[in-house]
């Protein structure tokens, strides 16, 4: 894509997608439901913008898949996201951010916010000097987590767990199950047995397993999620851009799908708590 994609708006739009009122609003995406972690927090920071969430579970999971396949996709929402008008992108998933965030900032002239995972408050924290981090099989292989564990690590022991099978989990809102409870239990005890006492969540799929993973990990073991660290940092570009909203009635948030409809609908309510109503990817 040689052209930078806001210069890409049209001013008047006529496709499908123009009969969705998105200018102006707060691009989030993720490979799936998982962002509803990180849509939450900015609702919450922000709750006079509007803001138009893409699930791309019809690509999920996207931690088993080539970087080319995750750029490609990445770049496909942040380009659609951008041609609506939106005024910033978050990118709401650690797996494209790692992959792909560089290449997505270096096509849009518009501010891009990513979530990656917490390992240096982590470091900070950790009394044992062991500190865990669960993630996707690409983001834990990535070269931007390496340098994140060259850079912030010091001498704590940073143990990086793959986790397949948990985003599936949460794309089915399969959130209390035995069998979910059985792959947690497989993937986080071996990283207790090594002492670990700060468990990174670094994907936004895994806070919606938190009740699970915290159990098992037990009370004393905390968990890191960076939700409201992205949402006070889109708050901060956004200021310094002149960026926020003036409005003083809630903004209105839509919600998208690559994936299928009905069962988005269904997975998306239960996890953002109420009924919503999710649009097909134009
Ligand atoms: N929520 C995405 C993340 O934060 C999951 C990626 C996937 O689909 O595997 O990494």
């Amino acid at each position: 894509m040689s052209a930078r994609m806001g210069h890409l708006m049209p001013k008047y739009r006529i496709s499908s997608s123009a009969r969705f009122q998105l200018e102006g609003a707060i691009g989030v995406f993720d490979s799936g439901v998982g962002g509803l972690s990180v849509l939450r927090a900015i609702r919450a920071a922000l709750p006079y913008e509007h803001l138009v969430y893409v699930a791309d579970s019809g690509h999920a999971p996207y931690g088993d898949q080539s970087e080319t396949y995750i750029t490609q996709r990445t770049l496909t929402v942040g380009h659609w996201l951008a041609e609506q008008g939106v005024k910033a992108i978050t990118i709401a998933c650690n797996t494209a951010t790692v992959v792909a965030a560089k290449t997505l900032r270096e096509q849009t002239h518009l501010p891009v916010v990513a979530i990656e995972p917490a390992i240096k408050p982590a470091v900070a924290l950790t009394r044992s000097g062991v500190v865990g981090v669960l993630a996707t099989r690409q983001t834990v292989q990535s070269a931007s987590v390496a340098r994140l564990v060259e850079v912030h690590g010091g001498d704590k022991r940073i143990l990086l767990q793959a986790c397949p099978g948990l985003v599936e989990l949460v794309e089915r809102a399969d959130l209390h199950s035995a069998d979910a409870e059985d792959l947690l239990r497989q993937l986080v005890k071996p990283l207790l047995a090594e002492g670990v006492d700060t468990l990174v969540l670094g994907c936004t799929h895994y806070p919606f397993l938190r009740d699970i993973i915290q159990r098992l990990a037990g009370p004393d073991v905390v968990l890191l999620d960076p939700a409201q660290a992205v949402a006070r940092e889109l708050t901060r570009r956004l200021a310094d851009h002149g960026g926020l909203s003036v409005q003083t009635e809630p903004g209105h948030v839509q919600f998208f799908t690559s994936g299928d409809v009905g069962q988005a609908q269904s997975v998306m309510s239960h996890l953002w708590n109420e009924p919503l109503t999710v649009h097909a990817l134009p």
